[in-house]
């Protein structure tokens, strides 16, 4: 799953998009945690999509990641500004790869 405190235990190496990436990011194979009030663990997330089929205000946005070993597109909290802290994605990404702290 992902790491609730990855903002203490990561360093924020990048933006993408507007959307904060957490390293370590070796591509193909590290993608880091993207985003940060919605954060979505590349490296757990496998595509299964629930979480842009589900969210209420469509903060996420698929993108390619080619040859990463779990799944070659991943969710990205694109709007995550849009967030309304419903936690629906975090009930049904199945890998419990998606962090949200309204914070
Ligand atoms: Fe969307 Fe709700 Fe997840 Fe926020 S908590 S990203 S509104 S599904
Ligand atoms: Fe990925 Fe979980 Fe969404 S596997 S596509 S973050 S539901």
């Amino acid at each position: 799953a992902i790491d609730p405190n990855f903002e203490q235990n990561r360093e924020q190496v990048g933006e993408e998009d507007g959307v904060a990436v957490w390293g370590p990011v070796e591509p193909p194979e590290k993608q880091g945690i993207r985003g940060t009030h919605v954060a979505v663990d590349f490296d757990i997330c496998l595509a299964d999509g629930a979480c842009l089929e589900d969210c209420p205000v469509d903060v996420f946005e698929w993108v390619d990641t080619p040859g990463h070993s779990e799944s070659e597109r991943k969710a990205n909290p694109a709007d995550e500004d849009q967030c309304i802290d419903c936690m629906l994605c975090v009930d049904v990404c199945p890998v419990d790869a998606i962090d949200v702290d309204p914070g």
